[in-house]
């Protein structure tokens, strides 16, 4: 396979002689999403480097002539990244994330550029790590291992590592879009949770399937589970015993844990972070972990990634992860297809997909998503500023599935 040095790092290049030139900013998983590539006519180009790359990098990769880019949530396509895409003729840009606070949307927009995301198949991926977790963090899962591995078990103890009992016990979830409701849903039905959560709307379809267990554990005799939409999120943050953020990332959210909000947690609460790290002030959470060592958290995401606040590593009360929560095959297979065809479709002129529900293209989570038993609608997956481009939507009931 030849491959071209372009901004110090190696491109590795599949499909030569295909007519649009689609860089990909790191190499994916599985190989559907290559497949799809090169069946829309894509030279594709894979930088195989595992560093994250500089808009300088990318530019010059780029050079004078591109059609797509397949990026990173690490990157930052900002207004310059865009218009140089813009001058190389690039038509779409798809982020290899469901998350985009990386994106200048509006600079984008404003070039004309559709911009895609991969939205719907990393629900329960990230939701189970939310949950992996809160189990770490209650049970001091890595310390325990860590004084195993280091030799000092020398005898049971009545006292060894006394941890937080999670069942029956009280949930709160600030944000409860499709991985939030996910790992309610999951805590509350596993646990028999009590459950406050903050949203800016009633989850009504999470409180329906919140009724239907009731109703199921009225008939095993078990007493049922509280569940309320509070009317601030300082009241979810007060009485949770377990708190799980997930909302989005953006101006409304930034540090939406601070000194202040996190002093409103009791002592021995677990803070869970599955979103994006600057929801949480890093600096703040190390101060309130070492003040109060029966509190606990369990982090994927960092403020700084893939810095981490000082003293942050050393807390024995922190259980922390290098951003991972939607690393299973599934998913993120699934995810590059979805990139892909965010590409490949836009390129090829079809219609921008009008549901969440991303079945069609990838089949069922768990399922074989590389080769799927049918050909998937003709439309890009998810693109988000659609609307604003005035790009024609297809109605999945439309779709020739
Ligand atoms: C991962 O964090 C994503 O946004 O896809």
């Amino acid at each position: 396979m030849s491959s071209v040095h372009v901004g110090g790092v190696e491109w590795k290049i599949y499909n030569p002689q295909g007519k649009r030139r689609v860089l990909v900013t790191k190499k994916l998983v599985g190989d559907r999403w290559l497949r799809e590539l090169e069946n829309a006519d894509c030279r594709v180009e894979v930088c195989d480097s595992r560093e994250i790359l500089t808009n300088q990098q990318i530019a010059e990769a780029i050079g004078d002539h591109c059609s797509a880019v397949i990026g990173q949530l690490t990157e930052k396509w900002n207004e310059d990244l865009f218009g140089i895409l813009k001058k190389a003729g690039g038509v779409v840009y798809s982020n290899f994330a469901v998350g985009f606070d990386n994106i200048d949307i509006p600079a984008a927009t404003k070039h004309g550029i559709p911009v895609g995301n991969t939205p719907g198949v990393l629900t329960e991926a990230t939701a189970e790590m939310a949950v992996c977790l809160t189990y770490a963090a209650a049970r001091h899962l890595l310390e325990a291992n860590q004084y195993l591995i280091e030799g000092k078990y020398k005898s049971w103890l009545p006292d060894l590592f006394l941890g937080q009992q999670i069942y029956r016990k009280k949930l709160g979830v600030i944000g409860t879009g499709r991985i939030g409701s996910a790992y309610a849903l999951s805590m509350v039905r596993g646990n028999l949770m009590d459950i406050v959560y903050y949203d800016k709307f009633t989850n009504k379809k999470m409180e329906e399937q919140l009724e239907q267990f009731n109703q199921y554990l009225k008939q095993i005799g078990e007493k049922p589970i509280e569940y309320k939409n509070a009317s601030s999120m300082e009241q979810v943050i007060r009485e949770a015993d377990i708190l799980s953020l997930h909302p989005n990332l953006d101006s409304s959210t930034y540090h939406l844990m601070n000194a202040e909000r996190l002093k409103l947690m009791k002592p021995s609460a677990i803070l869970i972070n599955c979103a994006r790290g600057p929801i949480i002030d890093e600096a703040a959470l190390v101060e309130h972990c070492k003040q109060n060592p029966g509190f606990a958290a369990g982090l994927d995401v960092f403020e700084h990634e893939p810095a981490l606040a000082p003293g942050l590593k050393d807390l024995p009360n922190v259980v922390i992860v290098p951003h991972i929560a939607s690393a299973t095959f599934w998913t993120r297979s699934a995810m590059a297809t979805i990139a892909s065809l965010n590409v490949a479709s836009i390129l090829k002129g079809y219609p921008c997909w009008s549901s969440g529900d991303m079945t069609p293209f990838v089949g069922e989570p768990g399922g074989n998503g590389e080769s799927p038993s049918q050909v998937p609608p003709q439309a890009a997956p998810s693109i988000l500023n659609a609307k604003e481009l005035g790009l024609q939507s297809l109605q999945p009931s439309k779709a020739a599935l």
